[in-house]
């Protein structure tokens, strides 16, 4: 949310940052279309047509967000931010309103915390203005099943999903009270990133991991609710085998928690460090995960999804080393921190994967390809994308000594002596590939169809083998 927006901000005033913001949230799921259709000119006669709809849906084929064209084109009228979240909040686009005006303000204060422990975290602002509109919820029904109805746009439509709220009691009780210990020394914690810390419990016999979100670093908790809304939102609605899935969330409690299905073999980071002294994925296995991978980007980027977080770390393997995409909606706060210039340790391990148009803060399904290059290269060498010991520091510069003549490096050299027997022939396709997808220029680059065919190209070899 921005302060300094008020209702009777011009639409044409809002900042660039400001329209992407909004573009987060209404390019995915095409949720754009609920809003154009519902602009009216101010004789009342709608000013869209499906012709126009259909003109807007081209811009997303060249790449352009519908979103922030759409705003460009109304907002050479005189249309306010106050119509545009009249039109967000009957389409329960509340994620998207809460990016320009405080909505939660209108309502009494007491609902504004709802049995939050600490009272550190209150509740989702979104969620409530929604409580207080459609059915102010009788005091003896708990709060998460309020709040439940509220943070997802369809409260009808949960089924489909299997999505659960959970009270953040049982959260605590089944990780142990979020134990901080590693699960190798009897603890619950599996890990750290940029949003929260994740642990490991059971839920009823299944095994899950729950991500408690707490700002680590800069992140302010405003912006931490609305990576919370958004990432519900967004996993509604994509399901894929390469995705990994959400089980359900928690937010009666100090902290908002996500709820996801274990994975067994965790991050694919892990795996190629041998972690835990895990044994090293063989040459077989990690062409499989990275054609899991490009499935799942590539179904990602059919579904008008741009990841902005690919790496190894959000590459998570389950029991059959199956390799699953995560953190949806966790990714927008990480993308614009890489742009400051604050050097930390999480930050250059970003960075370590961003495209140069993406460090600009340009947004395409391209990025996403280029830091797939950069897990590709992490596949054949075994090598962590950033290290301030090491020359060159960051793993996607190694290509230009690996075709510098004059340096020693060669392929052979670059590849993880850890994998096992592999074929020269297979190697050279993927590192051509990884090549390709860290190509400078974006035009350059393949598309996740290419990379995915390429990919299966390459295991049908293996399997003949
Ligand atoms: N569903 C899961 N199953 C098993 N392990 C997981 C799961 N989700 C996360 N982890 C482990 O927890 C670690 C931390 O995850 P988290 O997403 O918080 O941080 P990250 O991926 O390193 O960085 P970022 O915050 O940018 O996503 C992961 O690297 C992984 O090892
Ligand atoms: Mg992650």
């Amino acid at each position: 949310m921005n302060n300094s927006i008020t209702s009777a901000t011009y639409i044409r005033n809002l900042s660039y940052s400001v329209r992407r913001k909004l573009s987060d949230f209404l390019d995915s799921q095409d949720n754009w279309k609920d809003v154009i259709v519902s602009i009216r000119k101010p004789s009342g006669d709608l000013r869209y047509s499906q012709h126009h709809v259909r003109r807007f849906e081209g811009l997303v084929a060249q790449g352009k967000s519908p979103t922030v064209e759409l705003l460009a084109d109304w907002g050479t009228t005189n249309c306010t931010v106050g119509d545009l979240v009249d039109i967000l909040k009957s389409h329960k686009l509340l994620a998207a309103a809460n990016v320009l005006l405080p909505v939660a303000d209108d309502i009494p204060s007491e609902s504004q915390q709802v049995s939050s422990a600490a009272g550190t975290y209150s509740t989702l602002p979104t969620m409530v203005l929604e409580a207080a509109e459609t059915q102010p919820a009788p005091p003896a029904q708990p709060a998460t099943t309020v709040l439940q109805t509220q943070i997802l746009p369809d409260s009808s439509d949960t089924s489909h999903t299997g999505f659960s709220s959970f009270l953040y009691n049982e959260l605590m009780r089944i990780t142990g009270n979020f134990d901080d210990r590693p699960v190798s020394d009897g603890g619950s914690r599996l890990g750290e990133g940029g949003f929260g810390t994740v642990y490991q419990g059971l839920l009823d016999a299944r095994p899950v991991a729950v991500k408690k979100l707490n700002p680590i670093d800069d992140v302010p908790l405003e912006e931490l609710r609305v990576q919370f809304n958004q990432e519900i939102q967004i996993l509604q609605t994509l399901s894929h085998e390469n995705l990994v899935d959400m089980v359900g969330f928690s937010c009666d409690g100090q902290y908002p928690c996500l709820v996801y299905a274990l994975m067994a073999n965790g991050s694919l980071l892990n795996r190629l460090a041998c972690m835990q002294g895990t044994p090293p994925l063989s040459w077989r296995q990690r062409c499989s995960i990275a054609e899991g991978t490009a499935r799942g980007l590539d179904y990602l980027h059919n579904n008008h999804h741009v990841h902005r977080d690919i790496k190894s770390a959000n590459i998570l393997l389950d029991e059959q080393f199956v390799a699953k995409i995560s953190d949806f909606g966790l990714t927008r706060a990480s993308a614009k921190r890489t742009s400051t210039t604050v050097m930390t340790e999480r930050i250059m391990g970003t960075s370590a994967y961003m495209a140069p148009e993406a460090l600009r803060g340009e947004i395409t399904p391209k990025s996403d390809i280029f830091s797939f290059g950069v897990v590709l290269l992490e596949i054949l060498s075994g090598l962590p994308p950033a290290d301030e010991n090491r020359e060159p520091q960051l793993l996607m510069e190694a290509r230009y000594d690996i075709e510098d003549e004059e340096e020693e490096l060669t392929l052979e050299d670059f590849l993880d002596k850890k994998m096992g027997a592999l074929d020269m022939g297979q190697v050279q396709s993927v590192y051509s590939l990884a090549c390709n997808c860290l190509e400078d220029r974006k035009n350059r680059r393949p598309v996740s169809k290419q990379v995915l065919l390429e990919l299966q190209g390459v295991v049908k070899n293996i399997s003949l083998d």
